[in-house]
């Protein structure tokens, strides 16, 4: 699950996804296209809205992306569409480029729709990151668990 700032968006969607899946089974991890935030805990506000539906993400830590990533997991889940490109960029082979993937494309196919950063806006916005990530999480699982 990858973001820029690996605070907001993405901790919550390895939370979501990691709670819908077997840990003895997948790995789930999570990390930024940017660095600023590298050793730090999410945003309060991801916490506080994943605590909200009972799910602890207080543990996790910002990392950042690196390109190793992209030969280690099978699926690369970005939230917008500017972590694409900056994903695709390390990529070094058309394999490695097929693993990446828009995670808003998993509920709705090829609409190329962001998971908008909340980061700069009220609470509300992490309301509605949560409800998409839930949604686009228990899509990944349903299909990961089927196979
Ligand atoms: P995220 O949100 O990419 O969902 O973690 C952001 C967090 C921090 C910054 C940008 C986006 N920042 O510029 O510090």
């Amino acid at each position: 699950m990858v973001c820029l700032g690996n605070i907001c968006r993405s901790p919550l969607a390895e939370g979501l996804l990691k709670s819908k899946l077997d840990s003895s089974q997948f790995e789930v991890d999570s990390a930024g296209t940017g660095a600023w935030h590298v050793g730090n805990p999410p945003d309060p506000r991801s916490i506080a809205i994943a605590d909200k539906y009972d799910l602890d993400i207080s543990m996790q830590r910002a990392t950042h992306f690196h390109y190793s990533f992209l030969d280690h997991y099978d699926y690369i889940f970005v939230m917008d569409k500017s972590n694409y490109k900056d994903v695709i960029n390390l990529a070094e082979n058309e394999d490695q480029i097929q693993k990446v993937k828009l995670i808003l494309n998993e509920i709705n196919p090829e609409k190329k729709q962001d998971v908008p950063d909340p980061y700069y806006g009220g609470a509300d916005g992490f309301e509605k990151m949560y409800q998409l990530l839930d949604q686009a999480t228990h899509t990944i699982a349903s299909r990961l668990n089927r196979k």
